[in-house]
């Protein structure tokens, strides 16, 4: 079995790391940077203290991304480094942020809107300006892959792109920056490590460390998500669902997420579902429908999981969703019959071909029309 992996992310985790910033802009060689941020942590007051740190290093703030950031942000945020002649980027934020940072890091070297790469199967660019990532919640692991997924609501569009300038040089990972998460916030982006490890480690792509990897994040969401959950400021469960998510990013990169993804996006489009939430409600039914249809794989991720098999499994990932008081399943959403269409054609969406057996569009029927 051929297989490939790379890993080209500096990654410095644990707590007050973020103190690092100015010594790791300096070993980029940067000298003008702009904060990308959105507007609660400007709010809060954040984003000003960190221009304030930097040493000088950090020329001015864009604010302005909102969650399932749209790409005339990204296009607003590429614009304002071009004007300002910067020579790095900092992303301090969910995965919203982190996204439009990395596309905007790639796009200000050239006259080019965010629309003309998504959802076009256009090539990116390689150049790129360098981008430090500090994720503020545990969840998209995006701090460390080459995706950014960005919407283009004037087509109805949500979707991955993938680039190898989209690597951040360096994740800051502090896990002190996702005290502040609330409870809805953290099952959502928990939801999300767990949907990454599980379909990193059957995707048709997976490979043996990536499997690795996501063994060992999924057992750490077991562990400590409930944790995170219920006491915002357990400092140990709150650095062990960071390692959680870091870990499934680098799980997820090369194989790339599958069917649970695939459906997520017209889910978080259509009915502004949160990213976790949307892809944990089809998680367990792909668990079930893979492993009936032949994938051996998630019997053996489930048995590595210390569960008997997939069953089993996705038993206690439904039984998690209700402990954290999410949505468990699709019927939760009492759906029309024009939105399961829109649904259906939605989650044709390339991520599905990576699933490990063929999910057809009546398959897709019938689990949006609550028959499965
Ligand atoms: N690039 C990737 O590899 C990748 C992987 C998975 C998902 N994603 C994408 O990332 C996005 C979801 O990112 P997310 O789940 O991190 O949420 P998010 O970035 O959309 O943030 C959600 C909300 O939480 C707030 N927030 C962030 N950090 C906080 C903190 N510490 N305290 C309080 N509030 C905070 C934000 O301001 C925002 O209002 C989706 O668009 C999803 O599709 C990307
Ligand atoms: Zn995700």
């Amino acid at each position: 079995m051929y297989w490939y992996y790379q890993q080209p992310v500096r990654i410095h985790f644990g707590q007050g790391v973020l103190r690092k910033l100015p010594e790791v802009a300096r070993s980029l060689g940067g000298k003008k940077g702009l904060l990308v941020t959105s507007k609660s942590f400007v709010r809060s007051g954040a984003s000003a203290r960190i221009l304030q740190e930097s040493e000088g290093l950090l020329a001015a703030v864009f604010g302005q991304v909102s969650p399932n950031p749209d790409v005339k942000e990204c296009d607003a945020c590429a614009a304002l480094l071009r004007q300002g002649h910067c020579d790095f980027v900092v992303a301090l934020g969910g995965g919203s942020v982190m996204d439009s940072a990395k596309a905007a890091a790639t796009l200000c070297l050239t006259d080019d809107p965010a629309a003309r790469y998504l959802g076009t199967g256009e090539v990116l660019p390689q150049a790129h300006l360098p981008l430090i990532a500090i994720p503020t919640t545990a969840g998209t692991g995006s701090e460390i892959t080459c995706v950014s997924v960005l919407s283009d609501h004037s087509r109805g569009l949500k979707s991955p792109m993938s680039s190898d300038g989209f690597y951040p040089a360096v994740a800051l990972v502090d896990p002190e920056l996702t005290y502040s998460v609330p409870p809805y916030l953290t099952a959502c982006t928990g939801m999300d490590v767990l949907c990454h490890a599980i379909e990193a480690y059957w995707s048709r792509h997976h490979q043996p460390v990536c499997d690795a990897l996501a063994v060992h994040a999924a057992r750490l969401v077991f562990e400590y998500l409930p944790v995170a959950y219920a006491e915002g400021r357990d400092a140990e469960a709150r650095e062990k669902m960071c390692e959680a998510s870091v870990v499934a990013g680098l799980a997820f990169t090369l194989p790339k997420t599958t069917s649970a993804h695939a459906c997520s996006y017209p889910l978080t489009n259509l009915l502004g579902i949160p990213h976790g939430e949307a892809c944990g409600l089809t998680i367990d039914y792909f668990i079930r429908q893979n492993a009936e249809l032949g994938c051996a794989r998630v019997h053996e991720l489930a048995r590595l999981l210390g569960y008997a098999d997939a069953g089993a499994l996705a038993d206690a990932v439904g039984a998690l969703k209700t402990a954290l008081h999410l949505r468990t399943d699709l019927h939760d959403l009492h759906l029309s019959e024009a939105q399961q269409a829109q649904l259906v054609q939605g989650s044709k969406h390339p991520n599905l071909l990576n699933n490990p057996v063929e999910i057809t569009e009546s398959m897709l029927r019938r689990l949006y029309a609550g028959l499965c």
